[in-house]
C-alpha cells in the first residue's frame, strides 16, 4: 500500500499553506538550558524540517517567567527574538513552516521557589497538589483583573513569535496547563461566569483565542491545541470535546490539533500507554514523581494501540467543518491512510518524529513503510537530562550533544 497521496498536497490553514499534512507535535524538548533558545534546540527542528514535515513545533514556549513549568524552558519575550529567528531561519531553509506552542502553566509549575510565584495563579484557589514538592500548597483563584493581564500575555507571546519569524502560533488548551485548568471540571468549579457548564468553562479560553487573532490572525495561523477528553471519570467526555471543537471553531481557529488526557491524572489516554514504571529512574526528580503519581488502578496497563484517539476524534470530525489534525499513535502508511479517508486535514507525529525525523520523507520515497517507535515513552523520561528529549533506542534521533543545548541559536 502506498502513502495516500493527499497527505503530501498542500493545505491551507489560515494565511498559512503548509506544502503537506504533515505536522511534528510539540513534544517538550528540554533543550532550554536556564531558558536559552539554544543551538541544540535548533538543531533538532531543523532535522525535522529537512526529514520532510510541513511544520515543526516548538513546545512548551512560556508566556511569561510565571507560566513556565521547569526552568530550562523557553520564554516568548523581546529577549528571545534573535535566538528563535536563528531557529525558524534554519527550518524555513528546508521548506517548512515553524510553529510556536504558547502555554501557561498556572499551578501546574515546579519551578524552583525563586524564580515564580509561590502563589500561582489557576481557574480555582485552595490547595494546590501540584506544589507539594515546591512549597506552593495553595494556589490563587483568578480575577478579573489577572484574566486580563494573562491574555496581553499571551497577546505578547504571540506577537513575539511573529516577530521571530514563526509562521503559526499553537495556543496551548490541553493537558492540564492554566487554560485547560478552566476547561476541565477537575479544576474548575467556579461558580461565576467562567465556571459551571462547557460554554462557562470556555469562556476564558476562548477569549484568550480571540484577542490572540486579533492581534496576529491576519499575519501567522492561530491553531489550538485540546484534549478531546480527560480520560477520567468526573472530567470531560467527548460531549464536551466536541462542543470545545464546535466554540474553537465559532471563535475563528484556523485549525485544531486533538490531543487527549491531562498530564497527571490521565497521561495514559495522553499517550496511549502509561510512562515506563519501576525499572526507569529519570533523574529529574519531578518527572519520576510524576510517574509514581500516574494513576494507580486494579486493572491492567492499557496497551498501546495505533490511532489510539481515533474513535472520539472521528465525533469531533462529524461535528465541524474547521481544519482538525489528528494527533495519537500514528505510525505507518496504513495509519496516515486511515487518517487521511476520514476526512482530517492534517496530522499530527510526535514519538515517531522522535524516533526518526526523517521519517515523512522516508514515506515519501517508500523506503520506510512502519516507524520503528516502539511507544516505550522512555523518551519522556530523557526530557530534563542535558541532552534533552531523544530516543532511546537506535536508529532513534539520539546522541544529542548536551553542550549544544547552552549555547544561544544565534552565536553558534
Ligand atoms: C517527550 C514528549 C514530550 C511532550 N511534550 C509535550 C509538550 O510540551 N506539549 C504538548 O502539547 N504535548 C507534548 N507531548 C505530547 C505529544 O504532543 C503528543 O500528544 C503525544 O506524544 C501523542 O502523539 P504521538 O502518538 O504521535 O507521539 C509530549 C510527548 C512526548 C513523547
Amino acid at each position: 500500500m502506498n502513502t495516500n497521496s493527499l497527505s503530501f498536497t498542500p493545505i491551507k490553514i489560515g494565511p498559512l499553506t503548509l506544502k503537506n499534512r504533515f505536522i511534528k507535535a510539540a513534544t517538550n524538548e528540554g533543550m532550554c538550558k536556564n531558558g536559552i533558545i539554544s543551538k541544540g534546540l535548533s538543531k533538532f527542528h531543523e532535522e525535522v524540517a529537512k526529514g520532510g514535515a510541513a511544520m515543526t513545533t516548538v513546545a512548551y514556549c512560556a508566556t511569561s517567567k510565571d507560566g513556565q513549568t521547569f526552568i530550562d524552558q523557553a520564554h516568548l519575550s523581546k529577549n528571545t527574538t534573535k535566538d528563535f529567528k536563528s531557529l525558524t531561519d534554519a527550518v524555513h531553509k528546508h521548506g517548512a513552516a515553524a510553529q510556536a506552542q504558547i502555554t501557561h502553566a498556572g499551578a501546574f509549575t515546579f519551578l524552583p521557589k525563586q524564580f515564580s510565584s509561590l502563589k500561582p495563579i489557576s481557574a480555582n484557589g485552595g490547595f494546590n497538589k501540584f506544589g507539594v514538592m515546591t512549597g506552593r500548597y495553595l494556589k490563587q483563584k483568578m480575577t478579573r483583573d489577572d484574566m486580563d493581564k494573562i491574555s496581553n500575555e499571551f497577546v505578547q507571546a504571540a506577537i513575539h513569535a511573529k516577530e521571530s519569524g514563526f509562521d503559526a502560533i499553537e495556543i496551548h488548551m490541553g493537558h492540564g496547563y492554566l487554560l485547560a485548568q478552566f476547561i476541565t471540571p477537575f479544576y474548575n468549579t467556579r461558580k461565576d461566569i467562567y465556571g459551571g457548564n462547557i460554554d462557562n468553562r470556555m469562556r476564558y479560553p476562548k477569549e484568550v483565542l480571540s484577542k490572540v487573532l486579533d492581534a496576529v490572525g491576519n499575519d501567522i495561523a492561530v491553531t489550538v491545541k485540546f484534549s478531546q477528553t480527560d480520560g477520567k471519570i468526573g472530567g470531560n467526555t467527548i460531549e464536551e470535546g466536541i462542543e470545545i471543537a464546535k466554540i474553537l471553531e465559532n471563535s475563528g481557529a484556523h485549525m485544531a490539533q486533538l490531543s487527549n488526557g491531562l498530564n497527571v491524572e490521565s497521561i495514559d489516554t495522553m499517550f496511549g500507554n502509561p510512562l515506563p514504571k519501576s525499572s526507569v529512574k529519570p533523574k529529574n526528580l519531578i518527572i519520576r514523581v510524576g510517574m509514581l503519581m500516574q494513576p494507580k488502578s486494579n486493572e491492567p496497563d492499557k496497551e498501546f494501540k495505533q490511532l489510539y484517539s481515533l474513535e472520539t476524534a472521528k465525533k469531533i470530525r462529524n461535528a465541524v467543518d474547521m481544519p482538525l489534525c489528528y494527533l495519537g499513535g500514528a505510525q505507518n502508511i496504513s495509519n496516515i491512510n486511515t487518517v487521511m479517508s476520514e476526512g482530517f486535514d492534517a496530522i499530527g507525529l510526535g514519538r515517531a518524529l522522535i524516533y526518526d525525523p526523517n521519517l515523512v520523507n522516508s514515506l515519501q520515497n517508500g523506503s520506510v513503510r512502519n516507524s520503528g517507535c516502539t511507544a516505550c515513552n522512555q523518551c519522556v523520561t530523557l526530557m530534563y537530562t542535558p541532552g534533552g528529549t531523544a530516543c532511546v533506542e537506535d536508529g532513534g534521533y539520539g546522541g544529542h550533544k548536551p553542550e549544544l543545548n547552552t549555547i544561544p541559536a544565534s552565536q553558534y
